[in-house]
């Protein structure tokens, strides 16, 4: 079993209430359950985590980094300027997939910069659920590649 930790960043526990013109209607819980659904399809353990705080997801990074292989995370607003974040991320030597629910090169101009993105090895965004199932079918063919 790989073992993949998810990362959900700030306010993303508000998915289904919140600007659901931009986000849709699935909540944070219904996107977990479809990522499980998918792990376990894919022989994938995965740890999931949300929070708001930089520190909080920076400690859990830290805390998981003997246990993970990969991560896969939607950073939210963090994506855009927190240094914290991404010098954590770097600091762990798995690959790291970056994903977003919206296209943000088609949003506000703060958006269209990632301070991630430089350390991820990829980016999937714009796809609603699927940005995270593509995600995370992308980080298991790295690993199956890796293992063979
Ligand atoms: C987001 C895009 C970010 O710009 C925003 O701050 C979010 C969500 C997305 O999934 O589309 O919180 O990461």
């Amino acid at each position: 079993m790989y073992r993949v930790l998810v990362l959900h960043g700030p306010n993303l526990n508000w998915l289904g209430k919140r600007e659901p013109e931009v986000y849709g209607h699935t909540t944070l819980a219904e996107i977990n359950e479809q990522l499980t659904n998918l792990a376990s399809e894919l022989g994938v353990t995965l740890k999931i985590f949300q929070s708001n705080s930089e520190g909080a997801l920076i400690d859990t990074i830290q805390a998981e980094a003997e246990w993970a292989q990969a991560i896969l995370i939607n950073p939210g607003a963090y994506t855009h300027y927190s240094y914290a974040l991404r010098d954590a991320l770097a600091s762990v030597a798995h690959p790291v997939v970056e994903v977003h629910l919206s296209n943000v090169h088609r949003r506000e101009e703060f958006r269209h910069h990632s301070v991630i993105a430089p350390i991820a090895t990829g980016q999937i965004m714009g796809f609603g659920v699927d940005s995270y199932l593509l995600g995370l079918r992308a980080i298991w063919s790295l690993l199956c590649e890796k293992k063979g």
